[in-house]
């Protein structure tokens, strides 16, 4: 597929409406609209050579799915049936929600585990996001003192979603647009 496929769990509706942001953003000539993984097949994804997957963070060491009460599915179960998938080739960007103020010792958390996945399927994982401007005590998402993907916390800091999803976006589009050619 020559477009950028977009690729989101959700619970409550908030990390789709990112992955709209983003779609429109990026404009529908390099970007495929996005999909929620409970209504994607593996090979839904598979397709494409360069993506941008989002996951809104319920709880430290947990996958937003079935295990965190979710009724509709969500990464927990895509993974799953991704399974032993060799993703060597694709590249991949990664953003991840959260609430630094009412989990301000495990915020968004959760995007490490799409991270380590990823990375464990052999994908090349891209997009690392600077810690500055936020303020929390821990992060699982954290390495070398940044974030492994874009963080939004539209519930604490609304007015920084727009100027944040811009920045990465400009940040990871040329490195993404290189695997469509
Ligand atoms: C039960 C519950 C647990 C949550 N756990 C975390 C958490 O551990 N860390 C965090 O940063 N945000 C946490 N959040 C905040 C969500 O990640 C945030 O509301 C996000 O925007 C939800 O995205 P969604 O609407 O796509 O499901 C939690 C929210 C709920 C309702």
């Amino acid at each position: 597929m020559n477009k950028i496929g977009i690729f989101y769990g959700t619970e409550k509706g908030m990390t789709e409406a990112m992955a709209q942001v983003m779609y429109r953003v990026l404009g529908d000539d390099i970007a495929s609209e996005p999909v929620n993984v409970n209504q994607a097949k593996v090979s839904d994804l598979l397709q494409y050579k360069a993506l941008i997957l989002g996951i809104p963070s319920y709880g430290v060491g947990e996958l937003p799915g079935r295990t965190t009460g979710s009724q509709e599915g969500n990464w927990e179960e895509f993974l799953f049936r991704l399974d032993d998938a060799d993703l060597s080739g694709k590249r991949i960007a990664l953003f991840g929600l959260g609430n630094q103020q009412k989990y301000y010792d495990r915020f968004a958390s959760s995007l490490i585990h799409l991270y380590q996945h990823f990375v464990a399927y052999g994908a090349e994982v891209i997009g690392a996001w600077s810690i500055e401007g936020y303020h929390f005590s821990r992060s699982h998402s954290v390495i070398n003192n940044q974030f492994v993907g874009l963080v939004l916390d539209h519930h604490t800091q609304p007015e920084m979603t727009k100027d944040r999803i811009t920045g990465w976006l400009d940040q990871i589009k040329p490195d993404l647009l290189e695997k469509l050619n």
